[in-house]
């Protein structure tokens, strides 16, 4: 019997109802959990104004194939005299953890003690949160967990716009010049195959592409790395993957995509 593990933080969108479905379709049995886990927030970050719609959120996990879900509250996760991380330093200097100190500590902490919780066969994560995926390979490799990781692509709205329950912060003028992230990523790409290989010079060009049809972004990074180990790239001629993070007022937004050989 094949167990899935679906672990969210809730307000779903269409990304999440997709691994839900991919679960379903490719186990017995699907958990979806539901958790705004607050050691991921840093200080100054959105864990109050973190969007929750938990009757929503139950009906359409139900919907969309949960055999149950589990959505605990932060005092059964936490007790008062918490005192045991998992961490990954290798895999979080770069990308997201430069700007969120601490995050992936949280997140690694949470997977593991969910998939302790739940002993799924299978856990279902996206793959916007790139760094996050591959944080949780190392962790479930090294730790000896006995379940297998799947990544599933991103889902993304018409204009290209990576879905994310933080979407939900743009205003209409945000709201529109927020595809360029992705568009960008896609001319790097291009400009990548039509031979450019400097990490550096990609990374400027798109920097001033981001300035031009973002005006009201700020960019915290765009970085090339190695896919797996997340190593800073300085020329890109194998596996390469270009990831960016672009803030709009309290909305901070992350995509990626792997460049092709
Ligand atoms: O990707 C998320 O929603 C969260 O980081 C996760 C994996 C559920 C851990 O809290």
């Amino acid at each position: 019997l094949t167990t899935a593990l679906v672990p969210t933080m809730g307000a779903f969108h269409r990304g999440h109802l997709s691994l839900m479905k991919w679960a379903r379709d490719n186990s017995r049995r699907v958990i979806v959990s539901l958790f705004v886990n607050p050691t991921q927030f840093g200080p100054g970050e959105d864990l109050a104004a973190y969007p929750r719609a938990f009757e929503r959120d139950a009906r359409l996990a139900e919907e969309h194939g949960a055999d149950a879900l589990f959505a605990p509250r932060p005092e059964d996760m936490y007790s008062e005299d918490h005192a045991t991380w998992v961490e990954v330093p290798k895999l979080t200097r770069a990308l997201c953890a430069r700007s969120r100190p601490g995050h992936f500590r949280g997140v690694a902490t949470i997977v593991t003690k969910l998939l302790i919780l739940a002993c799924p066969n299978i856990a279902v994560f996206g793959e916007k949160d790139w760094q996050q995926l591959a944080v949780i390979r190392r962790l479930v490799v090294d730790l000896n967990l006995p379940v297998k990781i799947v990544g599933r692509p991103t889902v993304r709205e018409d204009d290209g716009l990576a879905m994310s329950s933080r979407n939900a912060y743009l205003s209409e003028d945000e709201r529109k010049q927020a595809p360029n992230i992705y568009a960008g990523l896609r001319e790097l790409n291009k400009w990548r195959k039509a031979g450019e290989k400097s990490a550096q010079t990609l990374v400027q060009r798109l920097e001033e592409h981001y300035r031009r049809t973002m005006p009201s972004g700020e960019i915290d990074y765009i970085q090339i790395v190695h896919p797996r180990t997340l190593e800073p790239l300085s020329t890109v001629v194998g596996p390469a993957l270009a990831a960016a993070a672009v803030r709009f007022g309290k909305a901070r937004l992350i995509d990626n995509l792997l460049l092709e050989a």
